[in-house]
């Protein structure tokens, strides 16, 4: 690896996990046109993302950062991003109020479109078609023409992640998230059985601490943290020539952000040392994650965390966990006493979902909750045996009433009720039930840690 960095210098390296564009002029023109276009974040706000994650990293406070496996461009509506919002603010007062630290939210939202695949080609009822990789590639349809990836795509993608941050950012700064209104954040289909009751008792201890403290006078026109919050931005940054032409030189501090997202991360698939995907991030001051599936050894781990965090700077990097519930007890202890040992400063987080996917007999992938849920509770008793900081959680998850991922006691979904709801474009999410439970969940661990 050269030492001179540039939002280009991927192209010098290997590449995995990317479209092959026919007419390169037009994708050449369309990255130009990126380029012109405002970034979608600004560089502080990375920066503020970045010492709340030095935070998570001290144990000072929990990372939650959930959203769909793929946003689509037809799913894109208000609901879709408001239920979302709000099941994240349920989950985060959940997990506050138990474990008495802040929850840094972040939304796998606003950008989280390109998908890494298994294999280039798939195969649809005898047809080959090119693999569908995410609606800033191609089109999901299984039609030939239309699975050819197809640059354009890339502007429909930023123009739907600014207006779903618009969005995002009016719900987090208007009112949406006013603890006042901590009782209507419980969706419409939740109200009534046994976790929803669970939730309003807790928002109605909230209520209750909130007249107290409204009557000592703090209420949210004096103190607007309770009535306002941040929901940062994620994706997988998996398609560079996006990435490269959202990459911005800060103008306070000259250092070079991707403007794209506030925090970005690498795949399991594409975080080969040597390779494209490690070259860029290395260059960019952004908060980061690289996932740690199972083929992770402990010394390559080691390379990889000196690659992206060289100064050893808490905050930079989350090294988002995804072993499976069956080996995750086998691989992850010798990982992380390795890490620590060296004295690296990371944020640990579980992602529960990526190792536990499964296929049933009636052609779904989906996972099951029980096994999330033992991934999770697997992770944090690994973390409290070592006595290192179990920092985060991450989800594929949705605000909607689907029917993706089978099992859990809110709404034990069978296989055969896979057929009802079944609506993703990738990856099987969580319910809003499932994510509150698991919420709860999590929130009996984080007190137990206390
Ligand atoms: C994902 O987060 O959607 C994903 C593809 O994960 P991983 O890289 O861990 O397989
Ligand atoms: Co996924």
């Amino acid at each position: 690896m050269s030492n001179i960095w540039t939002p280009s210098s991927w192209r010098d390296f290997p590449i995995k996990q990317q479209p092959t564009y026919e007419n390169l002029t037009e994708l050449k023109k369309v990255e130009d046109e990126l380029a012109t276009y405002p970034p979608l974040i600004f560089a502080e706000e990375a920066r503020r993302l970045k010492s709340a994650l030095a935070n998570v990293a001290n144990g000072q406070a929990f990372l939650l950062q959930g959203g769909d496996c793929a946003e689509s461009f037809n799913a894109f509506n208000a609901n879709n991003i408001k239920s979302l919002f709000q099941v994240m603010m349920q989950m985060a007062v959940v997990m506050t109020f138990s474990s008495g630290k802040p929850i840094v939210k972040v939304g796998r939202i606003a950008g989280q479109f390109a998908k890494p695949r298994s294999s280039d080609f798939e195969e649809i009822d005898g047809v080959k078609y090119p693999s569908y990789r995410g609606d800033i590639v191609n089109n999901i349809e299984a039609n030939l023409q239309k699975r050819l990836p197809n640059p354009k795509k890339l502007l429909k993608a930023y123009n739907q992640s600014a207006a779903t941050l618009n969005l995002l950012r009016a719900f987090a700064r208007g009112g949406m998230a006013d603890l006042n209104k901590v009782h209507q954040w419980n969706l419409d289909y939740m109200k009534n059985h046994t976790l929803g009751e669970k939730y309003n008792e807790l928002a109605t201890k909230i209520s209750e601490s909130l007249k107290f403290m409204e009557a000592c006078g703090i209420n949210s026109s004096n103190t607007p943290v309770l009535s306002q919050t941040t929901l940062f931005t994620s994706h997988e940054a998996l398609l560079l020539n996006y990435e490269e032409a959202l990459t911005r030189k800060d103008s306070l501090t000259g250092d070079w952000y991707d403007c794209s997202a506030h925090m970005l991360w690498i795949g399991d698939r594409t975080r080969d040392l040597n390779e494209a995907h490690i070259e860029y991030f290395r260059g960019i001051k952004n908060p980061i994650g690289c996932k740690v599936g199972p083929t992770m050894k402990e010394d390559e781990l080691i390379e990889l965390i000196d690659k992206l965090n060289p100064d050893n700077e808490a905050g930079r990097l989350n090294l988002i966990v995804r072993m499976g519930a069956s080996k995750i007890a086998d691989i992850y202890p010798k990982l992380l006493a390795k890490v620590e040992s060296e004295g690296k400063k990371v944020v640990w987080s579980c992602d529960p979902m990526h190792g536990n996917v499964e296929k049933t007999d009636n052609g779904y992938k989906t996972r099951d909750f029980a096994n999330i849920l033992s991934e999770v509770k697997q992770f944090f008793q690994i973390h409290k045996t070592q006595g290192s900081i179990a920092g985060g959680i991450h989800l594929e998850m949705t605000g909607l009433d689907v029917t993706e991922c089978t099992g859990s006691q809110s709404c034990n979904i069978s296989t055969d009720d896979l057929t009802s709801r079944y609506h993703t474009q990738c990856d099987p999410r969580l319910n809003a039930d499932q994510s509150l439970e698991l919420a709860f969940m999590i929130a009996d661990a984080l007190k137990e840690a206390r």
